[in-house]
């Protein structure tokens, strides 16, 4: 190794877009660690600047392209001493527009797609070699299975972490780049996965949360290596890991749930009991010409077998409004379904015609101004529902898994079973502890409770004020 290989670089990286992002971002600081760069929150005095980039939505890349044009005025502003500042666009822009960065934005050093960044030392090296201005791209779908390529994680992740179980979407919904931007749906083997949830469980981690575009489609490698476990089965497995004491997935497809997930909603009680479990339309017309594959009343079946299963299970769930040809009757139908089936939480998207997916030639375009209308009318349920859930919290004593400092001296911040944030006062070292808590009051967005067990209430009372604002603020 090389002195300049050993020398500390500084990373900074920027992620857009969903958890499985998240989730690559993590994976590229692990990759690059070897070659000597640490994690860094400030881009001015970065050594490489990674945009983890997001292309769901218009505007998306437009995000990408007006960041672009920040860092070059940064990079102007840090003057020759500061060294050479590598640039890289990942993710799904870059997956999908690769070549127009290059030509948009000549100072990106590396264009890396979602399914190619194990190969990220090689790109160093290249354009270490060329020099500036000679940007260098791989988003290739390679043969070779980045997970089996990518080393292992480089810092603890936390009392909550992700793990990628499910890449890839198959589905093809009309509207949907995904398919496009990530490629064929494909599951990592269970030895691969249950791996890596003991190295995270021996680091502190309590909860996993499996990540895939359609985590439910799993279909990975069994332990044994004779068959295919379904998520049920996978599910079984990870909470028998001692120290995964929560277990959740998403996202997930309703065609997809199957017996022996629902079972697994029924009996095994590290799977919480949250499920984003996204419908887009209440309207089956709607819904047909999304290529959803399934009807409003499927979706009322599904959810009413998980009910039935666990009769405790929150519902989350994703909408599009204006979508080509919807109507004031299947906007209503929406509204309906919702009602209906009540939820805790959701995210509700005004439809964004995407190049290159069927959706965009149907025609029937709905007006920006009916979009806006109908958007705020299903946030206004959908709030309300949300609003509903927590005060339903109110009064109830809930395990809450402590995950980070609060943003008052003293105070932790974690989430209920059903992913509500709940502020507490509690000593630091609780952090990556399940605490009993009271829920005392809704405050915006989130829950605000007390320790409900004794012992920890006298822990807490036992620190002299200074001792929990010095606790609280160590990092
Ligand atoms: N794989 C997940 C979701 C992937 S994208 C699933 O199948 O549910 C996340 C959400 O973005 C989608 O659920 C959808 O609500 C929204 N979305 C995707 N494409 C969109 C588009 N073209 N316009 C508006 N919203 C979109
Ligand atoms: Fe996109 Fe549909 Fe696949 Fe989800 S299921 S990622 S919405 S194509
Ligand atoms: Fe966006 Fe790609 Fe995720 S398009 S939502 S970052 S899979």
């Amino acid at each position: 190794m090389s002195d300049t290989t050993r020398a500390k670089k500084k990373l900074f990286i920027k992620t857009y877009g969903c958890q499985m992002n998240v989730y690559d971002s993590a994976r590229m600081a692990d990759v690059l660690a070897p070659l000597g760069y640490a994690p860094s929150d400030r881009p001015e005095d970065a050594d490489m600047v990674i945009l983890n980039t997001c292309h769901i939505r218009e505007k998306a890349a437009e995000k990408v392209y007006s960041e672009l044009g920040r860092l070059r005025a940064l990079q102007q502003a840090r003057g020759a001493d500061a060294g050479r500042q590598l640039i890289a666009v990942a993710g799904c822009v870059a997956q999908a527009e690769g070549e127009e960065i290059l030509k948009r934005a000549p100072q990106v050093d590396m264009v890396v797609g979602p399914q190619t960044y194990h190969r990220l030392p090689e790109m160093v090296a290249q354009v270490e070699r060329a020099g500036p201005g000679r940007g260098v791209m791989d988003t290739d779908f390679p043969e070779e299975d980045k997970f089996d390529r990518l080393p292992e994680e480089s810092a603890p992740q936390g009392p909550a972490a992700f793990l990628s179980i499910q890449e890839g979407c198959d589905k093809f919904c009309t509207f949907c780049v995904v398919p496009y931007t990530r490629g064929a749906e494909f599951s990592r083997p269970a030895a691969q996965v249950v791996a890596e949830a003991k190295r995270l469980a021996a680091q502190g981690t309590r909860e996993v949360t499996l990540l895939g575009q359609n985590a439910n489609a799993y279909h990975g490698e069994s332990l044994d290596g004779r068959g295919e476990w379904g998520l049920g089965r996978l599910v079984r497995e990870l909470a028998e890991i001692d120290g995964i004491a929560r277990i959740r997935y998403t996202t997930s497809h309703p065609l997809d749930v199957d017996d022996e997930l629902i079972a697994a909603h029924r009996e095994v009680p590290e799977l919480m009991p949250f499920l984003h479990l996204p419908v887009q339309s209440g309207s089956d017309r709607i819904l047909k010409a999304m290529n959803r594959r399934h009807t409003a009343d499927d979706y009322r079946r599904i959810v009413g077998r998980l009910r039935e299963a666990n009769p405790d299970l929150a519902m989350a769930s994703d909408f599009i409004v204006g979508f080509p040809g919807e109507t004031d009757d299947d906007h209503a139908a929406t509204l309906r379904l919702i009602d209906e089936i009540g939820f805790v939480h959701a995210y509700s998207f005004k439809y964004s015609s995407r190049p290159g997916t069927p959706a965009a030639t149907m025609g029937q375009p709905v007006p920006e101004a009916v979009k806006d209308e109908r958007l705020q009318m299903v946030q206004q349920l959908l709030g309300a529902q949300q609003k509903a859930g927590h005060q339903r919290t109110v009064g109830r004593t809930l395990p809450v898994l402590l995950e980070r400092y609060g943003k008052h001296p003293g105070q932790l911040v974690g989430r209920t079973p059903y992913m509500q944030s709940v502020a507490v006062e509690a000593p630091a070292h609780r952090i990556g502890r399940i605490a009993e808590v009271e829920i005392l009051s809704v405050r915006g967005n989130s829950l605000h409770g007390r320790l409900a067990d004794a012992t920890l209430t006298g822990e807490i009372d036992s620190l002299s004020p200074r001792t929990r604002i010095e606790e609280s603020t160590a990092v």
